[in-house]
């Protein structure tokens, strides 16, 4: 069963990839109550308004352990993971900006150059960051704990706090067995990362440059045993992480009760959507085609698409986007076909062979999810659009001739009149509840959070 849907999924991606959707027809006036709506309309609307589960994750067998989660939520939260002690995944994922950081640009122990989304509702993503470069929550874990512009840990560090923090390794020993004794520093030192895997070389070893970086020459000293020890540490740590991340949803909006206003024949739930919202769902399903990307109950494809939003001369700012997410995919060794996972089956991993990749990807970026997007201000792979009404009025005029890649012909101009405009912002209000607290993550959303 599993196969078959797994099989399915990828053969999709595979060959719609290249193909853009049918020409819509259809009303695009304003309807003036949802009765004037049509049955692909209605159909819709009861297909996309309910918040779906987390996607499974076969190559983690921690996934939805409460006790991992219980782990993973401390270790959200815990500024111990950084190079600086203020940091931790929290500060860029913070509760208080829907769990994004409400900059235009991600900023940690130094500035990134990409816009940081929320982990709300991450469980969806069946790619995690903008280029889709991780294949699970746990494999996406460890880069920024490691990475020098973010947190700056390493995963010495990461496996000593969980060894060796009173109130951590109960649920430690829990998950990963008898705890190993990592005091002796000579074997341990107490901070210490692999250097990047090269996409060109990925079996080299580390070069002079990252030698320097006392973090790297002490992990290319350790011995191959202890490096493997210090390796299953970390991975039980962002497993424990990503079990925590697959709780996490945004609330359901007032979409989500006029679809099940419609599916239940409840007046009161169909009231949930005005007259402006009603007509944004007519246009956002219709005439501005938005559904052809921001597809299904998480409003979105999965998928990547290039909306030309580069449109700078200068080369050194230039963001791949997909091709190279697939290249540094393929060769990390904590994605699911590696040692780490615990499922290396092809039917599990099938996304990874056949991730697709090409000419007709740069540029493109993974299709956000558009739920609780009215509480993650600036948007964007970048974080250009300041507001909801800014990116509407992106889609209307398509300003700018893209320098990196080409803009998906799917996307033309929709000269949308001011109504329309304020409509489709009205609409996307409507996908978005209350903010999520961290008290609210320890509470069942929907049944959604199983502690
Ligand atoms: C310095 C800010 C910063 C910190 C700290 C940080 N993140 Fe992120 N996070 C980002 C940015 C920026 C991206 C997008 C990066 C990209 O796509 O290249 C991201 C992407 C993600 C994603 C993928 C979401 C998606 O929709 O693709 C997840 C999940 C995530 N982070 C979880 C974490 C966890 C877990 C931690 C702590 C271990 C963490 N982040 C620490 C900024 C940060
Ligand atoms: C061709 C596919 C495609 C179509 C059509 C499309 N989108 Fe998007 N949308 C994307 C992608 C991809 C991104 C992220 C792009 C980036 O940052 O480079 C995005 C980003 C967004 C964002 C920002 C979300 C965030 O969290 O940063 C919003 C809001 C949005 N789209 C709304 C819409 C609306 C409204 C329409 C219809 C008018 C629409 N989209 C049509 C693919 C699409």
């Amino acid at each position: 069963m599993r196969t078959a849907f797994v099989l399915i999924w990828v053969l999709c991606i595979g060959a719609v990839q290249q193909h853009a959707p049918a020409p819509l027809s259809g009303p695009s006036e304003a309807p003036g109550s949802y009765r004037d709506l049509t049955e692909r309309e209605l159909a819709l609307a009861k297909a996309f308004g309910k918040l779906p589960s987390a996607l499974p994750s076969p190559t983690n067998s921690l996934a939805d352990s409460p006790v991992a989660a219980r782990l993973g939520e401390r270790l959200f939260f815990d500024p111990r993971l950084s190079a600086n002690g203020n940091l931790s995944c929290a500060s860029c994922h913070d509760p208080d900006h829907g769990w994004a950081d409400g900059r235009q640009l991600a900023l940690g122990i130094h500035q990134l150059d990409v816009h940081s989304p929320s982990v709300l509702g991450s469980g969806w993503n069946f790619w995690q960051f903008w280029d889709g470069r991780a294949d699970s929550l746990w494999t996406q874990a460890i880069e920024p704990i490691e990475s020098p512009l973010e947190l700056g840990g390493s995963r010495m560090e990461l496996a000593r706090l969980v060894v060796f923090a009173p109130e951590l390794r109960g649920d430690m020993r829990t998950l990963f067995g008898e705890l190993p004794d990592l005091s002796d520093e000579a074997r341990f030192p107490r901070r210490a990362r692999p250097w990047p895997v090269s996409p060109e070389e990925p079996f080299r070893g580390p070069t002079k440059e990252e030698l320097l970086d006392p973090a790297v020459a002490a992990w290319a000293s350790m011995a191959k045993e202890d490096q493997a020890l210090v390796n299953r540490l970390a991975v039980v740590a962002t497993k424990s992480i990503a079990a925590f991340e697959r709780t996490l949803f945004p609330q359901p909006g007032s979409f989500d009760r006029f679809a099940k206003g419609l599916t239940d024949g409840d007046e009161e739930g169909i009231a949930a959507l005005g007259a402006d919202e009603l007509y944004g769902w007519r246009l956002f399903a219709g005439k501005a085609n938005c559904i052809s990307c921001h597809f299904g109950p998480s409003f979105s494809d999965g998928r990547f698409h290039n909306l030309g939003l580069q449109t700078n001369d200068d080369a050194a700012l230039a963001i791949e986007g997909r091709p190279s997410g697939v290249r540094r995919l393929r060769v990390d060794p904590w994605n699911g076909r590696g040692a780490f996972s615990d499922d290396t089956s092809w039917e599990a991993n099938g996304k990874i062979l056949y991730a697709a990749t090409g000419e007709h990807l740069v540029g493109a970026f993974k299709t956000p999810s558009l739920r609780g997007v009215v509480h993650t201000a600036p948007y964007g792979h970048d974080g250009r659009f300041a507001s909801l009404a800014e990116v509407v009025n992106f889609y209307s005029d398509l300003p700018g001739e893209s320098t990196v890649g080409h803009r998906e012909e799917t996307l033309q101009p929709l000269d949308l009149s001011p109504q329309e405009r304020k409509a489709l912002v009205a609409f996307l209000g409507s996908l978005s509840g209350p903010a999520v607290t961290r008290a609210d993550a320890e509470e069942p959303i929907d049944g959604h959070l199983k502690r």
